[in-house]
């Protein structure tokens, strides 16, 4: 049973992607994250000058949702290109470089320092909760400022392929992904984290986060993230490929996010849950459902659930108007 494919030109040996954040910034983490099955590493958020977080209490876990408020820490860019630079030594897996800022000319500028490391993918991220704090909106709330933060980094990283990070907190998910596509993205991402969300001590009666709110992640958040995928395949007409990331804990959570369009997998939370051998455990999931339901490739099952939806009759999901 096969597990690889090759999407814009990238050799992928399975479809689990580390996604954003959760393994920090340093090259031995991801080199750990690869040596426990892991088919591609993404960096955490990458801005264009060092940026302090927010202060602990930042994460809140339950078995069924997280919180996070970490407010995207990251050493800069000379830390950036060390890590990025060591990694690509030797470059066992693909590596997609996860970037942030709060202007065009922010994403631009870390942009062209992060190209020349050549990165198999630029991941954009214009969606992290943290800028409901520092800007009041996320640019991927708006198809016109997604685009433009878009074209901005297409100018600085030329061919190398970019990825559009999506928020779920919008009306039609599938409207801004075409926006993204048209502005000169090459793939999304979906989904970052939703809410925020928030949590209270009932002693202290206080908001447990010191930050008060945090983005929610874990597995309340694949159903959301699966219906957003398939959105997005729909209203792109299963074209361009998304990384399906949200709640991914399992391999028959992974083989849902492809049966809804997704060709790779982020996986995030789930590694403080399973272990970090969650990538090679969730790839071993996928095969033996694939070997026992006789799929010779895990490529078959992207877009499924349309294609299914296509075969009785049903003309899309009609989930536009739930
Ligand atoms: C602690 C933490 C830090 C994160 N940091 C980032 C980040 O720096 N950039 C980003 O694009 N997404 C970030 N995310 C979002 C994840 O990449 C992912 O989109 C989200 O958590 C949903 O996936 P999951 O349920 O598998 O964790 C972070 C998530 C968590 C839990």
């Amino acid at each position: 049973m096969n597990l690889s494919q090759t999407i814009l030109g990238v050799d992928f040996e399975n479809p689990t992607v580390l996604a954003s954040g959760i393994m920090g910034i340093t090259a031995s983490s991801w080199r750990y994250c690869v040596q426990n099955g892991a088919g591609a590493i993404t960096t955490k958020s990458l801005w264009p000058v060092e940026h302090q977080g927010n202060r602990n209490p930042t994460i809140i876990a339950t078995e069924n949702w997280t919180l996070n408020a970490v407010g995207v820490p990251d050493a800069g860019p000379e830390k950036a290109k060390a890590e990025i630079g060591d990694f690509m030594k030797t470059h066992e897996v693909p590596l997609i470089a996860n970037i942030i800022g709060l202007s065009a000319d922010e994403f631009a500028s870390i942009a062209a320092v992060i190209a020349t490391l050549k990165p198999d993918f630029v991941e954009v991220n214009i969606s992290t909760p943290t800028f409901l704090k520092l800007r009041g909106k996320l640019f991927a709330e708006d198809g016109n400022e997604a685009g433009a933060i878009l074209k901005a980094v297409k100018k600085e990283i030329g061919s190398i392929p970019m990825f559009a990070k999506l928020t779920p907190n919008v009306t039609n998910i599938g409207e801004i992904a075409k926006a993204c596509i048209d502005a000169g993205a090459d793939g999304i991402t979906a989904i970052n984290t939703a809410g925020p969300g928030m949590a209270i001590d009932l002693r202290s009666r206080m908001p447990i986060l010191a930050a008060h709110k945090g983005g929610l992640s874990g597995p309340a958040l694949k159903p959301i993230a699966v219906r957003c995928v398939a959105e997005i395949y729909e209203a792109t007409g299963g074209k361009v490929p998304i990384i399906g990331t949200g709640g991914v804990y399992t391999g028959e959570d992974a083989l849902e996010m492809m049966l809804a369009g997704a060709s790779l997998v982020g996986i995030g939370t789930a590694i403080w849950q399973r272990g970090i051998d969650v990538f090679s455990k969730v790839c071993d999931e996928i095969q033996m459902w694939c070997t026992n339901e006789g799929v010779d490739n895990v490529s078959d099952m992207i877009g499924g659930m349309h294609k299914e939806l296509l075969k009785r009759g049903v003309k899309g999901t009609g989930m536009k108007h739930a």
